[in-house]
């Protein structure tokens, strides 16, 4: 009987451990300087900037970011699923718009917090402005 009883104990601490991790990735309110500007500035920085306006997108400014790209806006806030910028991020590697154009895909957590910064509304402080890779050294030290 105890066995039972062990086992029940255990299933249900798994569980609820999964309902709670969704409800924590869905709800939680995404801080745009704490938590997207670095996935962007690591990831995306590089290519998307004045330098090098891979695509006629350049995410520095969110003047700029909003304007989007060569195939027009790329973020539409409440809307993840209809935004470039968060669509290019799920394709294939055989698709040459998969993004970033690495090999590998961006982390399953990264996705998300871009997923639920777009559905929470896109909140892009004002005045705060992203800085390329190729930059960091000069604007941090
Ligand atoms: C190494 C350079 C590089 C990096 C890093 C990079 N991109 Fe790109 N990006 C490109 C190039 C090149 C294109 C044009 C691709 C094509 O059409 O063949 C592009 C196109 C795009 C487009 C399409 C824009 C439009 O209007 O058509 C989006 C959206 C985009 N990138 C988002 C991102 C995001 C988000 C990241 C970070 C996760 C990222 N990119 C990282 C080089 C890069």
């Amino acid at each position: 009987m105890s066995r039972y009883l062990c086992i029940a104990v255990a299933l249900i601490a798994t569980l609820s451990a999964c309902v709670m991790d969704l409800t924590r990735l869905k709800n939680d309110p995404v801080d745009f300087v704490r938590q997207v500007k670095p996935i962007l500035e690591a990831s995306c920085l590089e290519c998307h900037q004045h330098q090098y306006e891979f695509a006629g997108l350049n995410l520095e400014t969110q003047a700029r970011a909003m304007k989007g790209g060569r195939s027009g806006p790329v973020i539409v806030p409440g809307a993840p699923h209809q935004s470039l910028l968060y669509k290019v991020l799920l394709l294939g590697h055989n698709n040459p718009v998969a993004m970033p154009p690495t090999p590998e895909r961006m982390e399953r957590e990264n996705e998300q917090t871009l997923h639920d910064w777009i559905q929470q509304g896109a909140k892009w402080p004002e005045g705060v402005r992203l800085t390329p890779p190729q930059d960091w050294k000069k604007s941090r030290s």
